[in-house]
């Protein structure tokens, strides 16, 4: 017991000392009164106007030396928050790189991202190019300059799915942007599997495949056994600069192209966007608020202040069935490296997947945690099924747009996923319903419910888009019976 509360003094200490470090560190860097300025050219974080470009690499390194000689090891669950506040060191360093002018600074500051990066996260280093030293702006120099994609990481059992989202949105909705398939190795997702998806395309650029493997270095990853797991990885490693991310079994109803127009990347200037769950439970997972209380070592953003998970303890925040990010911004870069890590093996198991469920909750944990801006929805999840009495029930959980019309929703177009009798059967929902209560279904048989909302119908193009997604998915159905 002593040496436990001992154990916490010593941490704290250390952690108060280490944040005073980089306090006078930043001051020194940032000091406007110290040596030359230049302008930093991103407006959106919140720092000076001007720069110090006086010697700042004892201090750099003086900061690479106590993050190397003060690894963190587990248990991971406690180092959440201290993994967030290296991320905004490594966001600050990747901003003061990329604008300065003087060539041995950006040296200087190129090393100490390196090796920071390569520390904390391991799995950057490319099985293609093992002896690089600069894994990172390897990684950032692939991106493809103003690009914008969807990204569908898939494996053999969401295939299925796959088939149905990938016609839906070039058939269908007849949206234009470039899809990447990711899958992590042959044993993933056969080539005759990824020669099948290619043949379903009927307009638009061919598909392309990602082997996440070929990218990332798995052996702290594990993610052709990870499940979710591959899902921030597939962004991270992805050529689009922005991306939109989203799981095999989401249905939508307008072009994801919608999704860049959203108010959060302009008005908000955020970095990312990220979708609801539905509001369940309050009060009832103490220990996951206690847990995300103790990371969260900085007065919240504006996103979290809005949260009412945060605010009102109510237990499921994030459902990352879509997921948008813009990579070119070093903020949401660094952040979605710490939601990768959140999602290594070692961490998954001990940590993440323990406090919250899958990879959902990763998202705005990380991206708050490194200081990068983002934007929930505004609305948590809506239902949209069938009246039952005042009620809209169903077994998928979907999502507005800022004119509150139907954007998209998870679960396939399936009437019940979750059920295999009832793999063959579609339904097109015709009620939906959004800011109501929630009553859940005890079992994922069973339906859940909205109640004390305004039941709307779906209009006629809702439905005829549903019915047109649901005739292909049939066609697509009796092609894999056949193969
Ligand atoms: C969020 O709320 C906290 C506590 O009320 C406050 O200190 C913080 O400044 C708020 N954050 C923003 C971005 O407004
Ligand atoms: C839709 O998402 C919710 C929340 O994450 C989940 O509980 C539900 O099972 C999903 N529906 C289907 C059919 O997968």
């Amino acid at each position: 017991m002593l040496s436990a509360i001992g154990k916490q003094r010593t941490s704290k200490v250390l952690a108060t000392a280490f944040l005073l470090a980089i306090a006078l560190s930043l001051w020194l860097l940032y000091h406007p009164d110290l040596g030359s300025s230049t302008h930093i050219l991103r407006p959106v974080h919140e720092r000076p106007a001007t720069i110090d470009t006086s010697d700042t690499a004892s201090v750099t390194a003086d900061i690479v030396h106590y993050f190397t000689s003060h690894p963190l090891g587990p248990p991971y669950k406690d180092v959440f928050g201290e993994l967030g506040e290296r991320c905004r060191i490594l966001d600050d360093w990747i901003v003061l790189a990329d604008t300065t002018n003087d060539a041995s600074r950006r040296n200087m500051l190129s090393a100490a991202i390196e090796k920071t990066a390569a520390q904390h996260f391991p799995f950057l280093k490319n099985p293609g190019h093992l002896t690089s030293k600069a894994p990172l702006s390897e990684l950032r120099r692939s991106f493809t300059p103003g690009s914008a994609g969807i990204v569908i990481p898939t494996s053999e059992g969401t295939l299925r799915f796959a088939a149905h989202l990938v016609v839906s949105l070039r058939s269908v909705l007849h949206s234009n942007l470039p899809i990447q398939i990711t899958y992590a190795s042959d044993n993933d997702l056969s080539a005759q599997s990824r020669s099948y998806l290619q043949s379903l395309v009927e307009s638009g650029p061919p598909l392309e495949f990602l082997d996440i493997t070929t990218v990332f270095d798995d052996a702290s990853l594990d993610l052709q056994h990870g499940s979710w797991a591959i899902k921030p990885f597939a962004a991270l490693a992805s050529r689009f600069e922005r991306v939109i991310l989203l799981d095999a079994d989401a249905v939508f109803l307008q072009p994801p192209e919608v999704l860049f127009e959203h108010g959060a990347f302009r008005a908000a200037g955020a970095g990312a966007l990220l979708f609801h769950d539905r509001l369940l439970w309050q009060h009832a997972f103490a220990e996951r608020h206690e847990w995300w209380r103790s990371q969260v070592r900085r007065p919240p953003s504006a996103a979290l202040n809005r949260s009412r998970v945060w605010t009102e303890d109510y237990a499921e925040e994030g459902d990352s069935g879509a997921v948008v990010v813009d990579k070119s911004r070093a903020d949401v870069l660094v952040g979605l490296l710490h939601v990768c890590w959140q999602n290594t093996r070692a961490v998954r198991e001990e940590a993440t997947y323990r406090m919250t469920y899958g990879d959902k909750e990763s998202w705005w944990f990380g991206l708050e945690l490194a200081g990068a801006r983002y934007e929930f929805e505004e609305h948590y999840a809506a239902v949209v099924g069938w009246l039952e009495g005042e009620e809209v029930c169903s077994f998928v959980i979907a999502h507005v747009d800022e004119q509150d019309r139907l954007l998209w929703y998870n679960g396939s177009l399936l009437k019940n996923k979750g059920r295999e009798e009832m793999k063959h059967e579609y339904e097109v929902p015709v009620y939906w319903m959004v800011d109501g209560e929630w009553r859940k279904g005890a079992t994922k048989q069973d339906m859940s419910c909205m109640a004390k909302g305004e039941p709307r119908r779906l209009s006629g193009d809702e439905r005829s888009i549903l019915e047109a997604m649901i005739e292909r998915a049939r066609k697509i159905d009796q092609g894999l019976h056949l193969r």
